[in-house]
């Protein structure tokens, strides 16, 4: 039966502002500083950028040497291990401001997911009072944060083209984003060149990130054109990629860069579904990194999405991915509960997935079945 599909409501979308795309396009970096230093010279605060690079690469900056440094830069190596915390971005708001660089001409993020979003946080927080916890919602930010660029250096995620920035607080457990047009870099740098080093089993892990948003966007309750559009061609580009004998080719890995800026556009205009508040449980309570977590979150998705499961394990076994399993095997009943609650508190991809009744048919039992069969 065909689905009742509903307006998101969503009508006005920001997109990044400006991007460069390419092989090599990693070089223009110097350009865009260069005029952000010479804009934004003051008396007390000279022409100093903060980066938040990925820790990879601390000991590994030879795909980063085009970028030239200036002495009163600053420079964050950001841990991975962990994804952003609320408590972590107060503590570099901190540093910053100890530093006496609250007023950056720019922040640049170098890396994944992780220090996308940290960069992304940061940028809002210096321009807006209080804990990156008070701004975790929708439409919370008050000000425009400092000009921000993003350069991803692994595909996936969207992050360089959400609106969003996720965030846990670990006091609460909540895992949400400051969802706001301010969190939207400014300016994008596309360079597949920075992905060659990206092992197979991550660059699968983060790519499936993109097809995993739009797939749930696409067989959500709340749709609209534009999302549509995006969702279909990021899917698209996915299955190229993940159905070839070659997924990390110079011209896969081009288009998975691709796919993950407009999965990202896609998810500016639309809602996830199932999979990634299950995936958020995992985050949660087990400290599973996202990208890992809903590729195992795929192994209880049959009954929801039974097309794209099948496409999604065919596209594991062609490539050899390795997923974890049995991850939920022995945990406490604790546990469990917090898997549940963990879950459960996303109201609004659960409901674009599965109407507004989603607790009625995942009862507390249903999702603790679920996730043992993780
Ligand atoms: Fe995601």
């Amino acid at each position: 039966m065909a689905k009742n599909i509903l307006d998101t409501g969503i009508k006005l979308v920001k997109n990044v502002n400006r991007y460069n795309f390419g092989k090599g396009s990693l070089s223009e970096l110097n350009i865009i500083l260069d005029n952000r230093r010479e804009l934004t010279i003051n008396e007390n605060n000279k022409r100093a950028v903060i980066f938040f690079i990925d820790e990879y690469f601390k000991n590994n900056m030879e795909p980063l040497s085009k970028i030239i440094f200036l002495n009163n830069d600053k420079i964050f190596y950001v841990n991975t291990k962990d994804e952003p915390h609320t408590e972590v971005i107060d503590e570099y708001k901190k540093e910053i401001i100890n530093l006496g660089l609250e007023d950056p001409c720019a922040i640049v993020g170098i890396g994944g997911g992780i220090s996308l979003d940290t960069s992304k946080a940061v940028s809002n927080i210096l321009k807006n009072e209080g804990k990156a916890s008070d701004y975790q919602g929708w439409d919370l930010l008050k000000n425009q944060g400092v000009f921000k660029i993003g350069i991803p250096t692994i595909s996936g995620t969207g992050s360089e083209s959400t609106r969003t920035c996720v965030l846990t607080n670990s006091s609460t457990g909540l895992k949400l984003g400051m969802n706001s047009d301010y969190t939207v870099f400014d300016h994008i740098i596309m360079d597949s060149e920075l992905t060659k080093t990206v092992t197979r089993n991550q660059y699968f892990y983060t790519g499936m990130d993109a097809y995993i948003h739009c797939f749930e966007s696409l067989n959500g309750n709340y749709r609209n054109a534009i999302g549509d559009a995006y969702s279909r061609e990021s899917m698209r580009l996915c299955k190229e990629v993940f159905d070839s004998e070659e997924m990390m080719s110079d011209i896969n890995r081009e288009k998975l860069m691709v796919a993950s800026y407009v999965g990202g556009c896609a998810i500016a205009s639309s809602y996830v579904g199932v999979v990634h508040p299950f995936s958020a449980g995992l985050s949660v309570v087990l400290g599973i990194h996202h990208c890992i977590a809903n590729c195992i979150v795929m192994r209880a998705m049959e009954q929801f999405y039974p097309m794209v499961y099948n496409e999604f394990w065919n596209m594991v076994e062609k490539q050899k991915i390795v997923i974890p399993a049995k991850v939920c095997d022995k945990l406490t009943d604790d546990e469990y509960e917090c898997l549940y609650n963990s879950t459960i508190i996303h109201e609004k991809p659960l409901t674009n997935a599965l109407g507004s009744n989603f607790k009625e048919i995942l009862t507390k039992d249903n999702v603790i079945n679920l996730f043992k069969m993780m």
